[in-house]
């Protein structure tokens, strides 16, 4: 074949030298460079995209399953060809990931389009790579699949079995109640992040993956196995054979799989794994590319018929690797059948139904994951509530909130992100008694990139009476691990001057998660007499935070830029 007629993606894709023949040329020269012959690059070409960082712990393991997905694809007869994105570790990323999803998804999408592949393959994992890169997915016009790296094992201490990061704010509350010395805390932490991978219970990571699962976007049975697992490497090397057949195909390409269907299977799934907050911005986010709209009632009204399914912490008592021996997601697929649409098919091509059909409980299925008539919670473990305070909308996690607080009036505290929180609310002469509703703002997209400073801490004083749970509210997120009567993502936000910038420090705030409410019980006119002198804080001044408060969308519509 000459190199005019070559199929190869490698000769394929336009150039900006003027003369095509001379640019395929030259690829050609520069790729003999790096030891391909014209065997190599005439074969189907498979982008994969590696996201390890020394700051991202979480993908330590990312070399070895790279390699897996390598594997698979040279098997398979095609050409693996790794490019790096962006990476975003949760905890080391400042003021919050959050900031960094779009650029990330930017990253990964315009590398899709503008690199030589016939196919790609996104390796994540962390709570935002997951989002950022479907997002990616759903704007490109390739055939794309997801691969993670799959949650971390539990540690122990002292007898008692721990995981990131439910159990650390929980010995860390514990210490802040004077339970846990300086000397306990600190030997503790060696033990609550043991391996590499996601965090172990249903935080957000964990939840993006099997949303992603369900979604279609991964191979089958690829959210639950663990990162040190043999079994994510071998799915790992399957995503990379499969991968090639994609690239012959050229199909499917997300968008084909990325259905309004699929979308109300995720939040049904979504719903039944009680699992993160953050998913009701990151799903809004891909959906909105897909060209699917959904509006955050939908979370409510299409999850609402569907029971707490799955026991892991925050919302319940196991971890991750409990629910992969229980049979992972496919098991719950199996046990929500009756309310999914099982005709979706996803990059198999197979529609769910058969893809679930020869799936059974076995001795370990239970308890973790439950039966539709014997459910872990109540339908409705993520609430919409709507109201004076939040008239766009905003979240709760119902599941893991305290039972005597989901109906609760009490007079407000209010925090602004910027202030040095950690000193208000450690303060000895604080007067708040467990009544008291804590206020955090300016914590949404425009004022800080949506920090996940939601769950604010108990105050010290508090805290050291035993005090555990209490009512807040704020514009911002909480992480997927956190847990508490939490109302999070209250839209509009304050910085751009809705209601929550009006609160002032005693009004009453009343909060009915069995209504959907969450209002301010101050009178309308008040409210707007206090917006009209709110003056919001001025924009970053340049590069990408100028760009991102300019245009960022609200929590509501997915917090894209609203250009993409
Ligand atoms: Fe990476 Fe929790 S910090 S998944
Ligand atoms: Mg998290």
């Amino acid at each position: 074949m000459s190199e005019h007629e070559s199929k190869s993606a490698v000769d394929a894709s336009r150039t900006s030298y003027g003369d095509e023949g001379f640019s395929r040329y030259l690829r050609r020269a520069f790729l003999a460079s790096r030891g391909f012959d014209d065997v190599d690059l005439d074969r189907p070409v498979v982008g994969i995209a590696v996201t390890t960082s020394d700051y991202n712990t979480c993908h330590r393991d990312m070399p070895a399953l790279l390699q897996a997905v390598r594997r698979g694809v040279l098997e398979a007869g095609g050409l693996p060809m790794e490019f790096p994105t962006l990476s975003l570790g949760e905890i080391l990323t400042s003021p919050t990931t959050m900031l960094f999803r779009n650029l990330m998804a930017m990253d990964t999408e315009e590398m899709i389009r503008a690199l030589p592949m016939d196919a790609a393959v996104l390796l994540g994992g962390c709570d935002k790579t997951v989002p950022a890169q479907l997002m990616a997915a759903a704007s490109s016009d390739k055939p794309v699949l997801l691969e993670v790296v799959g949650p971390m094992m539990t540690g122990s201490w002292r007898g008692e079995r721990l995981g990131a990061c439910t159990d650390c704010r929980r010995l860390w509350g514990n210490h802040r109640g004077g339970e846990l010395d300086t000397a306990e805390i600190t030997e503790a932490r060696g033990e609550l992040v043991t391996t590499a991978g996601t965090c172990a219970v249903m935080g957000t990571a964990s939840t993006m993956a099997c949303l992603t699962e369900t979604l279609g976007m991964m191979l089958p049975g690829g959210a639950t196995p663990g990162a040190s697992t043999g079994a994510r490497l071998r799915h790992g090397v399957a995503t990379g054979r499969h991968a090639v057949e994609l690239a012959r195909a050229g199909t499917p390409k997300p968008r084909e799989i990325l259905t309004r269907a699929a979308f109300e299977n995720a939040i049904k799934v979504l719903a039944a794994l009680g699992g993160s907050t953050n998913a009701l911005v990151h799903l809004t986010a891909v959906a909105r590319r897909a060209g699917v709209g959904l509006a955050l009632g939908d979370f409510d009204t299409i999850g609402a018929k569907v029971p707490l399914l799955v026991d892991c912490k925050p919302s319940g008592a196991n971890y991750m690797e409990d629910f992969h021996r229980a049979g992972g997601l496919p098991m719950l697929l199996k046990e929500l059948e009756p309310l999914l649409d099982t005709s979706t098919t996803g990059v198999t091509g197979t529609p769910l139904a058969e893809l679930i059909a020869d799936v059974r409980p076995h001795a370990g299925t239970r308890p973790v994951v439950r039966t539709m008539d014997d459910p872990l919670g109540a339908p409705g473990a993520l609430a919409v509530l709507t109201g004076s305070l939040a008239p766009s909308g905003a979240v709760i996690k119902a599941s893991a909130a305290s039972p005597e607080l989901v109906r609760h009036t009490g007079p407000a505290f209010v925090v602004d992100a910027d202030q040095d929180i950690a000193a208000i609310l450690d303060d000895p002469d604080l007067d708040l008694t467990p009544d008291h509703v804590l206020v955090l703002r300016m914590a949404g997209p425009i004022a800080a990139g949506m920090p996940e400073a939601g769950a604010l801490p108990i105050p010290a004083k508090l805290a050291r009476q035993g005090v555990r749970d209490m009512v807040r509210v704020s514009d911002g997120r909480m992480s997927g691990t956190s847990y508490g009567t939490v109302v999070l993502h209250c839209d509009p936000e304050a910085a751009a001057g809705g209601p929550l910038a009006a609160v002032r420090n005693g009004d009453l705030i009343r909060l009915d998660v069995p209504a959907r409410r969450i209002d301010l019980l101050v009178d309308e006119e008040e409210v707007a007499r206090r917006l009209a002198t709110f003056t919001p804080a001025p924009l970053p001044e340049r590069g990408w935070r100028r760009l991102y408060a300019e245009t960022v969308l609200p929590a509501s519509e997915g917090a894209d830029l609203s250009f993409l």
